[in-house]
């Protein structure tokens, strides 16, 4: 997990939105949970949201990713290693918690559960939590459809069509899953051509070429949609809701899933 990572960061320059979260979102996180005078934890270090909060402890199992795009220790905000799934806070402590794309890089429905019940177990009973979602539509797209739309020029970006290819292959409920090496190999199947798709959209080489970062990792992601999301949510808490995240490229499979009142274990 932490090799596919270091190699994304490498590469961390040529993304964009939406797996970058452009300045709406980092409004969104704030206009939803009020993080203004809240100690936050993040998790992943996600550097575009390490601004929010009074202050601020981002958790993160990558040194790679720590040293190579956190924006650095201050006084109010810090980056700690650690797993999502054994978190270094007591129950109930967490003010507030946010996290980006958090419940699609992890892999199937198990470890989503297992995230929530870890997130449910250290907030607070007054605290709230929220995940940008990467959500697949209700009805799977037809791949030649979006091929037919990111080669008209009606795809935001780069990253926008590999979430868009990535959701025409994922496995069905409960998991919703596809290795990322399903997702390079999809696309390759639907642009076979990529000096055509790069001459058509005036994306350069280089920013498509960062699919082929995923041939070498064995990581499972997953695009549930977002009513299933919900739904395994409702589980860990009883306030449980989506927000939109505005109006980017792909904004409407990108909500936040925005999660208060944790319930008490057992
Ligand atoms: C915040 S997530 C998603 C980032 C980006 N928005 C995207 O979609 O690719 C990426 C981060 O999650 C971290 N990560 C993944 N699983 C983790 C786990 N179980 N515990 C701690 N960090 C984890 C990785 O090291 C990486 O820095």
């Amino acid at each position: 997990m932490t090799e596919h990572w270091s190699a994304i960061r490498r590469h961390w320059q040529l993304l964009g939105s939406p797996l970058r979260p452009p300045p709406e979102v980092v409004e969104a996180y704030d206009r939803e949970l009020g993080l203004g005078r809240s100690h936050v934890v993040m998790f992943g270090v996600t550097p575009e949201l390490a601004g929010l909060g009074a202050t601020m402890t981002s958790v993160d199992e990558s040194c790679d990713m720590i040293a190579g795009i956190w924006p650095g220790d201050t006084d109010t905000r810090k980056a700690v290693r650690g797993d999502w799934f054994d978190l270094p806070f007591g129950d109930a402590s967490v003010e507030a918690l946010i996290g980006d794309g958090c419940l699609s890089v992890i892999g199937a429905a198990d470890f989503r559960r297992k995230l929530l019940a870890s997130v449910a177990r250290t907030l607070r009973a007054d605290g709230r939590a929220a995940f940008r979602l990467y959500a697949s539509p209700e009805t799977p797209d037809d791949p030649r459809e979006v091929r037919a739309l990111a080669l008209a020029g009606g795809v935001s970006t780069f990253h926008d069509l590999k979430w868009r290819v990535a959701m025409t292959a994922i496995a069905g409920a409960p998991d919703y899953t596809i290795p990322v090496t399903g997702i390079l190999e999809q696309f390759d199947r639907m642009f076979p051509d990529r000096e055509e798709l790069s001459a058509r959209t005036g994306w350069e080489l280089p920013v498509i070429g960062t699919i082929d970062v995923y041939r070498n990792s064995s990581v499972v992601y997953s695009f549930a949609p977002a009513a299933a999301l919900t739904e395994e949510a409702r589980t860990f808490f009883d306030d449980v809701r989506l927000a939109s995240t505005g109006t980017y490229g792909l904004a409407e499979r990108c909500p936040l899933l925005v999660l208060r009142s944790p319930k008490c274990p057992g």
